[in-house]
Order: C-alpha cells, then sequence, then structure tokens
C-alpha cells in the first residue's frame, strides 16, 4: 500500500528538506504550499495552498480523499515570524501570524484527523520552535503562536493515542532558512551556528521511524556553540 504524507510550506526550508526526506523513505509527498519549486520525483505532488485560506484547505483535502483516500503522515511545518516590540506590533501582523501559524494548523489536524481516527494509525508532526517554549524578547506574537501550538499538540497528544495517531511537537532553534528575511528577525539568528533544515528533517524522521509502539512526542534541538551576544 501506498504511504502518503502532507507537508504544508514544502516549498521551502524545513519543509522542503521533509518532503525530500519522506520521498527518500518512500512516501508519496504532497506540498501545500503558496509557490511552486519543482522537483524532479513522480512521488512528489505540489498542491498550490495557503494554510490561511480554509477554502485552499478545503480544497486540499478534496483532492487527497479523492486521489489517494488516505492520509498517514501530516508535517504541519507553513509558519513565519514577524519580529517587533509589542508596543511597534500590528494587529494585522497578530492575525496574519496566528492564521497561518495556528489556525491554518488547527485545520489541517483536524481534517488529517478524518482519516487517521479512520484508519487507526497516523503521525502528526507539529513544526513549533524553540519559541513555543522560551520567551523571546521582541517577538511576543510569535511566541504567542508557538505556544499555541504547544497547548494544542500536547492536548492532540493525549487525545488520539489511544486510537493509534502519533502526535509529536518539534521545537527547534535557529534554523538556517529563509525564516530570517522577514521584518525584526535578523537580530535573533546567529549566523554563525544555525541549524541545517536537514537536522529537523532527521528528527521528524527519527520520530516516524521509531517502533510502532514507541511515541515520540516532543523533540527540541538547538544549534551548537551559540554566538555569544555583547
Ligand atoms: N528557521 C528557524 O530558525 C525556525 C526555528 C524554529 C521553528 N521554525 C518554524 O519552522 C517552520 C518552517 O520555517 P522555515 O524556517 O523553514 O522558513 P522558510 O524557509 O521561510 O519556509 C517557510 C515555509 O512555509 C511556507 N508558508 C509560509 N506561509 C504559508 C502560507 N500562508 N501557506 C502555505 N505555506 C506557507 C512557505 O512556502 P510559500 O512561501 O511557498 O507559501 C515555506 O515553504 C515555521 O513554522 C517556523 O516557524 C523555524
Amino acid at each position: 500500500m501506498e504511504k502518503i504524507a502532507l507537508v504544508t510550506g514544502g516549498s521551502k526550508g524545513i519543509g522542503r528538506a521533509c518532503v525530500n526526506s519522506l520521498i527518500k523513505d518512500n512516501y508519496i509527498v504532497i506540498d501545500a504550499s503558496r509557490s511552486e519549486v519543482k522537483l524532479d520525483s513522480e512521488k512528489y505532488h505540489f498542491f498550490k495552498t495557503d494554510v490561511a485560506s480554509e477554502k485552499d484547505i478545503n480544497s486540499l483535502f478534496t483532492f487527497i480523499e479523492e486521489k489517494y483516500g488516505r492520509l498517514d503522515v501530516l508535517i504541519n511545518n507553513a509558519g513565519f515570524g514577524r519580529f517587533a516590540k509589542l508596543e511597534d506590533s500590528k494587529l494585522s501582523d497578530f492575525d496574519e501570524m496566528f492564521a497561518v501559524n495556528v489556525r491554518g494548523l488547527f485545520i489541517c489536524t483536524q481534517k488529517a484527523l478524518k482519516f487517521m481516527l479512520k484508519q487507526n494509525s497516523g503521525f502528526i508532526a507539529n513544526i513549533s520552535s524553540i519559541a513555543g517554549k522560551n520567551s523571546i524578547e521582541q517577538a511576543s506574537i510569535y511566541c504567542a503562536t508557538k505556544h499555541a501550538v504547544m497547548g494544542l499538540t500536547k492536548s492532540l497528544f493525549l487525545e488520539v493515542r489511544k486510537s493509534g495517531v502519533r502526535v509529536i511537537a518539534i521545537c527547534p532553534g535557529s534554523v538556517d532558512t529563509n525564516f530570517f528575511d522577514q521584518p525584526g528577525t535578523q537580530l535573533h539568528s546567529e549566523r554563525n551556528s544555525l541549524l541545517a533544515p536537514q537536522d529537523v528533517a532527521d528528527a521528524v524522521m527519527f520520530a516516524l521511524n521509531s517502533p510502532e509502539r514507541c511515541l515520540v512526542n516532543e523533540i527540541e534541538l538547538r544549534p551548537l556553540n551559540p554566538v555569544k551576544k555583547s
């Protein structure tokens, strides 16, 4: 039987590394991003999706239902941060970050569960962040979104564990991706000591390929030798 995986935000960075690793592991992978980046593999399917749009997510899951009728893996990866002092943050920053990082993840998860609970198996990895566990100055909205992801992930883990569905939060520190192109984020990147996107994908694959009886439900990854800030 073909194994089907969905990666949100698989066009770049951590999501792209997850797409490549899943294909290597013989999954058919659907990449739900806004921008198509070609990949020469029969196992790769791009489905143009803005996870801030419920309509787009509905179309994505209709496609999955009609073409495959199952879903084995969901990697909720699409996300971004716009950093600023809270007093300078705009309400639109708040709405847009929550729409992608939390609301989009919620809708995708709910729809994926329809397949997984019926199958009595499934794996959902939510790409959270160290910002979901710690506080970061000048990143309060982003931190709030990732704390929300942690709360959702931990509650869901308890809800579906008995149904054979594995849920995990992945919490990376700084990773060398386009994440740091967003306003305000540059201050927070530790350019000489970043994780590679593949490090995060490897953590996802480790949890996915753990024995079925074993539920790895959180992984925190940090760069070694962080640059000291003066
Ligand atoms: N880089 C870090 O230091 C770091 C650390 C901890 C956690 N994270 C988390 O890791 C995840 C991936 O980020 P990254 O570092 O790989 O950044 P990235 O290189 O900027 O990639 C972000 C991905 O998310 C997609 N995306 C963004 N908004 C989207 C939307 N509305 N709908 C669908 N896809 C969307 C982008 O695709 P399109 O632009 O094509 O839509 C892209 O593929 C995020 O959740 C981020 O919060 C990153």
